[in-house]
């Protein structure tokens, strides 16, 4: 049994609302796991939520339910999310299941036994109002705390650290020498920027029970919980090891034996090849993460990968100011492809976005509706009246071209570079709707001796559509299975390997066209 190819978006706070910038992240991470299902790799792709904490608490408290009553409810919601944008995530963890918990716990009791934590007084300025701990960032520019808060007193109490700091010139090593392990480059270099300029801390990874118990208990020391960030990103790891990955859970032996001498299932995902993020938790993915699994003698994820974030209209999204963007009202009226293209065209992986309504209905108008559904409905409109829908015989005019885009779309499927993958697609939409107007097809119809070059215009729009429909899958699976609807194909073209000229062969009945993104008058 083969390793997986193995990828993960962040995991949402439990307690936020599922806005643009969640739904972009899913949705990279699903046309990157859906590209390589598709070339031929076997795939696990895991999303999911981060349920514990002090917000979670007080949240839960203040309407009077369970913690985990609270999140079971928010998690259905977050599930609905995903799975209206399309996500082909094959498990959903949740920090507050036993699976992830019990991983955890044995990853502490290993950083316990090999003296990689202590215990020591930790200090801050507490709100009392707010129960959470302020840092430098909170005061206003006064030096003061704002009145929110209420009364900040500093405060001190014993907690548990890692001993993080330590490592901070094998990590400069690490990265220097693994060039894509942070990457867009901008970001690695950001990285590289800070270890380099500031002295690593040892990180605080408790907070006393008494305070907050909505949290993971440290297993050697019931008076405390594992704070936030640790518990978070064990997830990338945990569920691996919890779904029975052996190699996985080798550097846990003697701290989680039952699940290495009875796995559920034959499973290899860890180590994983990308974890996707945002540019605000890059830190803790490419600077903590990192550290605490060299320090548990685990390996090293391959790759941190970093997007930027949208704004709305030149602005960061607000729910307070209202300036925010709705994924599920946009697929609403205008389809789930509709928003997967415009998020992917507009945005390569790593730099900011921003989002207009009016560029969104400019790519709407002119990518989808006048290029490619264009495309695809007159092709097959001119097929079902010229030849009543029966595929003539193969003709290889287009072929070059179509090959060079199915090449160079692999490429860069293999490279993540998506945004290039969609320009490189419409090169080839471009193309084919330049052949309909230099060949006219309608004019040839109507010369009986010309039958012989319609069949072959035919024949060759016929089987772009089938080609782009394969190429379409990972980033548009609707419109990619409605496109084979259309050309009365079965299946899902769902294999890369299907984009070889020559799929559709002579004889062959199409479906009936209809407009794949209808015009809208705005
Ligand atoms: O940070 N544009 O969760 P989160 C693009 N639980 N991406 C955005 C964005 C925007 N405007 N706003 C947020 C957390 N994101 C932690 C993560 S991982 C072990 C724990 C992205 O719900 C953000 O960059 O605040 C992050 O990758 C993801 O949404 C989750 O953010
Ligand atoms: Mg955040």
């Amino acid at each position: 049994m083969s390793k997986r190819f193995y990828i993960t978006t962040a995991i949402y706070y439990v307690n936020g609302s599922p806005h643009l910038g969640h739904a972009y992240e899913k949705i990279v991470t699903d046309v990157i796991a859906r590209s390589r299902r598709s070339l031929g790799q076997e795939v696990f792709f895991l999303t999911g939520l981060d349920e514990h904490g002090q917000k979670v608490q007080q949240a839960a408290q203040a309407e009077g339910k369970s913690p985990q009553a609270y999140c079971d409810e928010l998690a259905a919601q977050w599930q609905a999310f995903a799975a209206r944008l399309g996500i082909t995530n094959d498990d959903f963890v949740r920090t507050t299941q036993p699976r992830h918990k019990a991983v955890v716990q044995a990853m502490l009791n290993k950083l316990h036994a090999r003296g990689e934590l202590y215990k020591a007084p930790y200090r801050g300025w507490y709100s009392w109002k707010e129960e959470t701990f302020l840092t430098e960032k909170d005061r206003l520019p006064d030096g003061s705390f704002d009145p929110v808060w209420g009364e900040v007193k500093e405060l001190i109490e014993e907690n548990w650290y890692f001993r993080m700091a330590k490592y901070q010139p094998w990590l400069i090593e690490f990265i220097e020498a693994n060039p894509t392990f942070v990457q867009p480059d901008s970001r690695r270099n950001e990285v590289l920027g800070f270890l380099k300029s500031q002295t690593l801390e040892d990180l605080c990874i408790s907070r006393p029970a008494a305070r907050l118990n909505w949290g993971i208990p440290i297993p050697f020391d019931p008076d405390y919980v594992n704070y936030v960030w640790f518990d978070a990103l064990s997830n990338y790891y945990s569920i691996p090891v919890a779904l029975g990955d052996i190699e996985a859970a080798a550097p846990l032996k003697g701290f989680y034996e039952s699940e290495i001498s009875n796995p559920k299932s034959p499973i290899r995902l860890w180590p994983a090849d990308i974890h996707v993020i945002g540019k605000d938790i890059v830190r803790f993915h490419a600077v903590y993460w990192p550290i605490m699994l060299k320090a548990a003698d685990i390996p090293l994820p391959k790759q941190v990968l970093v997007h930027g974030w949208w704004q709305k209209d030149g602005d960061k999204m607000s729910k307070t100011t209202g300036n925010v963007v709705d994924p599920l009202a946009v697929i609403d009226e205008w389809g789930l492809d509709a928003f997967r293209f415009y998020v992917l065209r507009e945005l390569d992986i790593g730099p900011d976005g921003n989002w207009t309504d009016a560029g969104f209905r400019a790519r709407y108008q002119a990518e989808l509706a006048n290029g490619l559904g264009n495309l695809v409905n007159r092709s097959l409109s001119m097929l079902k009246r010229y030849r009543q829908g029966i595929v003539p015989g193969r003709s290889d005019e287009l072929s070059p071209d179509a090959t060079k885009v199915v090449t160079d779309t692999r490429t860069l499927l293999e490279k993540n570079e998506l945004q290039r993958a969609l320009l490189s697609i419409w090169s080839l939409v471009t193309r084919a709707n330049q052949y309909v107007d230099q060949t006219a097809p309608f004019k040839l119809a109507k010369d009986p001796a010309q039958a012989k070059r319609l069949d072959e215009v035919l024949y060759n729009l016929a089987e772009t559509c089938r080609v782009l429909a394969v190429l379409l899958w990972p980033f548009l699976p609707d419109t990619a299975a409605k496109i084979y609807t259309q050309l009365g194909l079965t299946g899902t073209p769902d294999k890369f390997s299907a984009a070889a000229w020559g799929g559709v062969s002579a004889g062959h009945i199409i479906g009936e066209p209809a407009p794949l993104f209808p015009r809208k008058d705005v």
